[in-house]
């Protein structure tokens, strides 16, 4: 459905110089940075999938979005969406897609909410019929009821972004773009907006790529993430496969019903200890968690035990410290 090869895009930023003798210069030379914003990138999207796009700050995950969407062309690079080239075939491809950029409303900012959807209505040519039946049914699910006659601009960052989300699906897209759509949200609002998410991905088979600096929103949603640092993709896969690849150690804590000095065991090396309770750290793929406590139950008397999985922000955290490093 989304494929992208070799996909680049750089910006020229000019330099400026400052003070009287630099305004002079601004005028002779044009010397300008180049930002590689994204900088090679390739991957796949199938239909009906639900993608996270994670990457810190300025890793390139607008910029790519906004190629995406056909808001910029690429400066190189394959990029084909439904067939289409988004910048070019730019009429016939916004009406098969739909994008939420959460730092910025996409509605008529002085218009009441409900007006700004009429008005997209006549955009898109929504019939009628399709229209009502999907605006009807985003005003329950999103709630908008409450402030449907109330100027964009007077919404709250939470009612916006609903507001922005119906916006984006009214004409039924095939593929929605989130750029991040939670951002700001109370931990509330983020989670009914990933339950909509959810469901438009479920019942109405809509693809969903989905920006976001929060990683639950990626935990609870995404079936498969891309990771961007730098313009470049670091990581593309699974959760799952992510975690077994870069996750680290697995934490098994155990309440023992003995005082043992060193309860050491093979297999796993103690991490620390508080009273009776001791943690041990162990490697993925190297023993199982079953066995390690059977090696343990077997040589020990335990009370309760507990297996942690590394927390996906460490996880996250360490990959792009370790690309850091490599630099
Ligand atoms: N129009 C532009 N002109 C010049 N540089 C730009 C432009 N748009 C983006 N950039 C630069 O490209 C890089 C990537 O920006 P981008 O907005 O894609 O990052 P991002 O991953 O979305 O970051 P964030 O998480 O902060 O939203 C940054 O260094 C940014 O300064
Ligand atoms: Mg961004």
């Amino acid at each position: 459905m989304i494929r992208v090869e070799n996909l680049s895009k750089h910006f020229k930023v000019f330099k400026h110089h400052r003070g009287a003798m630099g305004t002079l210069r601004n005028l002779f030379t044009r010397q300008y940075n180049l930002v590689q914003a994204v900088n090679g990138l390739s991957f796949e999207i199938q239909p009906g999938e639900l993608v996270g796009y994670i990457g810190p700050n300025g890793a390139g995950k607008s910029t790519t979005i906004k190629m995406l969407t056909g808001l910029l062309v690429p400066t190189s690079g394959e990029l084909s969406v439904m067939g289409l080239l988004p910048w070019r075939d730019r009429q016939k491809y916004v009406a098969r897609v739909g994008a939420v950029f959460g730092q910025r409303t996409t509605l008529w900012w002085d218009l009441p909410v409900i007006e700004s959807l009429n008005l997209l209505q006549h955009i898109y040519k929504i019939p009628a019929a399709s229209f009502k039946q999907n605006l009807d049914e985003f005003r329950t699910t999103l709630e908008l009821d409450p402030f449907l006659d109330t100027p964009v601009r007077a919404l709250s960052l939470g009612q916006r972004m609903r507001a922005d989300i119906c916006a984006a699906l009214l004409h039924d897209p095939e593929i929605l773009f989130l750029d991040e759509p939670t951002i700001g949200l109370d931990v509330v609002a983020k989670e009914r907006i990933r339950q909509f998410i959810q469901q438009v991905n479920r019942e109405r088979g809509t693809t969903v790529i989905l920006t976001t600096h929060d990683l639950s929103d990626v935990e609870k949603l995404c079936q498969r993430v891309m990771i961007i640092d730098r313009g470049k993709l670091l990581f593309e896969g699974q959760l799952d496969a992510l975690k077994a690849q870069f996750g680290g150690k697995r934490e098994l804590l155990v309440d023992f019903a003995e005082d043992y000095p060193s309860p050491q065991i093979e297999g796993a090396e103690i991490a620390g200890r508080e009273g009776g309770r001791v943690s041990y750290r162990f490697a993925r793929g190297e023993i199982a968690a079953s066995e390690l406590i059977g090696r343990i139950s077997a040589k020990y008397r335990i009370r309760d035990l507990e297996v942690r999985e590394p927390q996906i922000e460490e996880t996250i955290r360490r990959i792009y410290e370790e690309r850091l490093l490599e630099n």
